[in-house]
This record gives C-alpha cells, structure tokens and sequence, in this order.
C-alpha cells in the first residue's frame, strides 16, 4: 500500500518515476528555455498574505458559485490533451473525481475517452474543451454530441495559433507515431510498470472523438494523424461566432492575455473568459496568466466570470488568484500528474490536496469565506527581498 502523497510535488515524483521520459518531458516541459513555465509558479511568490486573528475560524467553507451553480471548491480540472496515454482511461478517472469532488472537469479537444462517456459518469461537471476542425461539418457536429451529452459549458481555446517550439519533446523525438528507437525500448524497460499497462491495454488508446470522422479501420495512430491534420489550421473570431450560433449554454474563451481580446470575447458572446497561457506550451516570453487577472478583471468590470490557469500547485496559490479578481481556477498538470501516478487514486489526491491546504491556509489567515470583497485585504505584494512593496 504506498503512502498518500503530501502534496503535488510528491505526486510530480510519482509521475516521473513511472512514465517513461519521453512522456513525463511531454506533461511536464514547455516551450523554448521553459522562462514561461517556471514564471507561471514563480509569480505566484510575489505575494504573502497578512492574517487576521482573534476571529472563530472553526466554520470555514470554500464552495464557490460559478456560473450559477454551487461547486464545493474554487477550482477545476483544466483540459489535458492525450491523458488516456499517461494511464488507461485516465479521461473517464478526471471525470468520476470531479464528480466525487464536485468540481469541473473540461474534456480536452485531444481526449481519448469520448465526450458521452464522462458525460454520462459526470453529468454535473464535464465541459467540453473544442478543438475545431478544418470541415465545418465536424465541427458542428463535435459541438452538437456536446450539447446532447448535457456538458455544461464549452471551452474554445485560442491560444494555439501555431504550434510551439517544446524542446524536451524535440529531443526526445516525441511523435505521432513514437519513433521506435534503441532509446525509446530502453525508456520503457526501465519504466516497466507503464510499458506493462499499455501492452496490456493495446497499446496507444484511440481518440474516440474524432475516430467517427476518419476512415474506418484506420489505427489509432492514423486516427491521431486525422485528427492532428483535420484541425484547424486557422482560428479567428468569425470562427468564434459560429461557435456562438451553434452552442445553448455557457461559452468560455480560454487563452486569453490581451484586454482587447478579452473585451472582443465578450462582444461576440462569450458567457467568461479564461486567463491562461496553455501552461508555458506554448511560446516562451509569455507573462504569467495570474499578472494578468488585475488588468483583466479592471478591463471587463466586476460581473464577468474571470478564471485562469498555470501554476497551481498550493492551496495558497488558489487564494492569491481569487484575491487578485478571478472566481476559480484550474490545474492542469499536477491531476494528470496523479493520473499518471496512482490511477484515480491519485488524482483524488491531487484534488484532496488542493482543498485540504486551501482550507487550511483560510483558517490560519482568517478567511472564513470566499467573499469577493473581503478577499483582497489579506494580500500583499513583497519585493524579491521579502520586504514590504505595497498593499496587492
Ligand atoms: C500534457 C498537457 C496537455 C494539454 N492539453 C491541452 C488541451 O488539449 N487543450 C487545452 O486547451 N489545453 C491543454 N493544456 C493546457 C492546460 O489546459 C492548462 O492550460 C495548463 O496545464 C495549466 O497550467 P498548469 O499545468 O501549470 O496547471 C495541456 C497541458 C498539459 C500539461
């Protein structure tokens, strides 16, 4: 029986020592010198927050209510391309602990379980992460089997203009299909508690989503290839209103950065917008999305629903973006690096872990709740010698 993790580094660990490198490198690495994916945490140290004692903090409560409805922490799964590969069935293993959480979980575009099966395992908490496709009739219909499978809300992410330049998955030759080398037999022989996994499985899981537009027969590799090469080439936001036109319920833009951009969202209809940088993946001089949710939340005004993603890895982490403006967040790699651990088991921790320290972090500042008004007073800024800069 191993041990619960203590926190998300404990878990990271985990992950590394089962997958083999070519894999972890491709959950864990990002674009070009990784400047962007280490600031993504590293922003979150210029703040520390100042307690208030003498108050009864035995009644502490985190749910927050987002997009009317009630969910019992602030944060989410973000949606993580490719998780089936990292462990068997990991998609459907976010979705039963989000459910068990009762948090959101957003399917990614490049799943491999398909939207109707987390949607029928978590009909409360999927939302479905679109990728469009070069055909609009894929498209259409992508969104449509979300509509029908009752996903909450759809996530158009648009931060992907091109691909980016990942220089650990450069070197490690990480492809559609993996090139069979000395290196890669090597990797998995010593990683065999993966490699066993996956033979027994069958080897690379298909994309269930997108398999029913491709040739029939073709094999999962020739189905990721489909998928890869009938996405879109080109996004701009006339895309976005079809978008618009097509789907019923809540529509999110995710990647957003820029003020302009965020108010163009919402002129053209989007229900929130979600502040993220795809995790450092991307391009490399990228500001870490938690700077941006002051500017942002000042541009768009109070009622918008503000969430962001990149360097969750605390409780107090968490906090600091809901002081500075955001309503939740999300995570991405330290649930997939649970998956890819222990299973559902692990990304239950990695869900418990989140919540526990934030819940912990409240009672000892003397956050009883996470009341938008009280929030930013416990903030404050420090310079890079911990001394006081200014109230945050
Ligand atoms: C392995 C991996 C795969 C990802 N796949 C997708 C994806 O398919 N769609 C998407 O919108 N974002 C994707 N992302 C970005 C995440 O949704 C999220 O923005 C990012 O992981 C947040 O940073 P964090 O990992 O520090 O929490 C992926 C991230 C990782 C690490």
């Amino acid at each position: 029986m191993v041990k619960p993790a203590v926190s998300i580094s404990d878990l990271r660990e985990r992950a590394k020592a089962r997958l083999p490198k070519i894999l972890f490198d491709w959950i864990d690495g990002g674009a070009g010198d990784e400047r962007g994916l280490r600031e993504n945490e590293q922003a979150f140290d210029a703040y520390r927050f100042l307690p208030r004692y003498m108050l009864d903090v035995s009644q502490r409560q985190q749910q927050q209510n987002l997009f009317g409805q009630i969910y019992a922490s602030p944060f989410g799964i973000a949606p993580t391309g490719y998780a089936g590969l990292f462990r068997p069935g990991a998609d459907l293993m976010l979705a039963a602990a989000a459910r068990e959480a009762r948090i959101p979980y957003i399917m990614s575009g490049t799943s491999t379980s398909s939207i109707e099966e987390a949607a029928a395992i978590a009909p409360e908490n999927v939302w479905y992460q679109l990728y469009a496709a070069v055909d609009a009739g894929i498209t259409r219909d992508l969104i449509a089997r979300a509509a029908r499978a009752g996903c909450q809300a759809l996530v158009v992410t648009i931060d992907i203009p091109i691909a980016g330049k990942r220089e650990r998955d450069l070197r490690n030759g990480f492809d559609f299909p993996l090139r069979i080398s000395p290196g890669l037999i090597w990797d998995g022989f010593c990683h065999p508690g993966w490699t066993l996994d996956y033979l027994r499985t069958g080897g690379l899981p298909v994309m269930k989503n997108w398999a029913p537009y491709a040739p029939v027969g073709i094999t999962p590799v020739q189905v990721a290839q489909f998928a890869n090469s009938h996405s879109f080439a080109v996004q701009t936001w006339d895309h976005f209103k079809l978008f618009r036109d097509l789907w019923p319920r809540k529509l999110i833009v995710k990647g957003v950065m820029h003020p302009e951009d965020a108010l163009m969202a919402l002129r053209l209809g989007a229900d929130g917008l979600y502040i993220s940088n795809h995790g450092g993946r991307q391009y490399d001089r990228s500001v870490a999305p938690l700077a941006m949710v002051p500017m942002l939340r000042r541009a768009v005004g109070r009622d918008v629903p503000l969430m962001m993603d990149g360097g969750i890895r605390r409780g107090s982490d968490i906090l600091t973006a809901l002081c500075l403006g955001a309503d939740f967040v999300f995570q991405g790699r330290p649930t997939l690096y649970g998956a890819a651990a222990q299973g559902l088991e692990g990304v239950n921790q990695a869900i418990g872990i989140l919540r526990s320290e934030l819940d912990n972090f409240m009672g000892q500042i003397g956050c009883l709740d996470l009341g938008r008004d009280k929030l930013p007073d416990f903030l404050v800024r420090i310079d890079a010698y911990g001394l006081l800069q200014s109230e945050a």
